[in-house]
């Protein structure tokens, strides 16, 4: 165990596993779940609906007890412990929710100052404390709204600062962009990202969107009926997805690669060779094309695109090449050493015949 794993988690899961029973009926949400999550990272948790994630977040903030296993927050347990260190507990933690959960009688200022009166805060300092929260999420001149007079991503921003009103050392997002659209999605999501990278809060992001994950998340699990079926850092996710709920989720967001039919369409337009691509900051593929052009290949970029993904370069290249088929050879297996092969389709029969 090396010296960083020894030192607790934000939060921990240990072989938890939490069986809903309903009448006769059992429901295993969560099966044997293992997981850490570290201070000070976005960590993204996406699922489809029912996979458990839901029940992970209620979990950590102890709305719900594990049938077995542990859930530590920061080494301590959050169950079989006094009511008193759970509330504690509680108060570390900043929920925000997809329905946002804002009271309508109270201003977006009042809706921020609530927890800080549960708390006991006295009025002077909570005025000071809601007027700063207010300014950090880029609402001060909202303060007398009330959250019908508020646009949905202003609404979710008020919900944000609520949460962060007691200074939580984790903040627990579940669908919180869920019910937004896509720019407003990306102001709550950088506005999260302001919070992790400079009030340092550790936060957990409930998704289905892998967009979501994409924009936001240092690492990643991927739940499907109870399990972790994948975790790994949000590159390595995107770049190489494992798990067969995996592949689906990043194939929503990611347009760069053709999927088999595409590939069919793309052997009857071009014909040659097809060879698709990685590239990232080490592989690019340059040099092995002026080498396959300068054996007398021709090539055309089909199909792709490169972007950035966690401020790396990150994309798939498709191309058709042509010529000579010693070269064309050497060409697709010189691209396939430089970046990662994904897939050499043969299309021109002639070759073979
Ligand atoms: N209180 C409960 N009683 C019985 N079954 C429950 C309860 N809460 C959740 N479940 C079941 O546990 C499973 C996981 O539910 P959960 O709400 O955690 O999923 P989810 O991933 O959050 O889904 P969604 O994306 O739809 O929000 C589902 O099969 C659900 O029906
Ligand atoms: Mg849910």
């Amino acid at each position: 165990m090396s010296a960083e794993q020894s030192e607790p988690a934000a939060v921990e899961f240990r072989s938890v596993t939490k069986v809903f029973q309903t009448g006769k009926q059992s429901q295993t949400a969560l099966d044997s779940i293992d997981l850490r999550i570290e201070h000070g990272e976005i960590f993204g948790v996406i699922g489809y609906s029912g996979a458990g994630k839901s029940t992970l977040v209620r979990l950590i903030n102890a709305l719900e007890k594990p049938t077995s296993g542990t859930v530590l927050i920061s080494g301590s347990p959050v169950t079989g412990v006094p009511e008193s260190r759970v509330r504690q507990l509680r108060r570390d933690i900043g929920m925000v929710f997809q329905q946002f959960n804002l009271f309508r009688s109270r201003t977006a200022a009042g809706n921020i100052e609530y927890p800080l009166k549960v708390a006991g805060w006295p009025r002077a300092r909570r005025k000071a404390r809601v007027a700063e929260l207010l300014e950090f999420v880029g609402l001060s001149d909202k303060a007398r709204s009330y959250p019908d007079q508020l646009s949905g991503g202003q609404k979710q921003r008020v919900g944000i600062a609520r949460a962060l009103a007691t200074s939580p050392a984790l903040l627990l997002a579940d669908e919180a962009t869920s019910a937004l659209d896509p720019e407003t999605t990306g102001e709550v999501l950088r506005l999260l990202k302001k919070i992790n990278r400079e009030l340092g809060v550790t936060i957990v992001v409930i998704t289905h969107e892998m967009d979501v994950i994409r924009a936001v998340a240092d690492r990643v699990a991927v739940l499907a009926e109870g399990r972790i079926v994948e975790l790994a850092d949000t590159f390595d996710v995107f770049a190489a997805p494992a798990a067969a709920p995996t592949r689906s989720f990043v194939e929503t967001v990611l347009r760069n690669r053709p999927d088999t039919e595409e590939l069919r369409r793309l052997e009857q337009r071009h014909g040659g060779r097809l060879v698709t691509v990685a590239v990232d900051d080490e592989h690019g593929v340059g040099e092995a094309l002026a080498a396959a052009v300068a054996a007398g290949v021709r090539f055309e970029i089909v199909y792709g695109g490169v972007s950035a993904l966690q401020d790396k370069t990150f994309g798939s290249l498709t191309l058709a090449l042509h010529g000579p088929p010693e070269a064309v050879d050497a060409a697709a297996e010189r691209l396939g050493d430089g970046a990662v092969l994904v897939s050499s389709v043969e299309v021109d029969d002639r070759r073979s015949a």
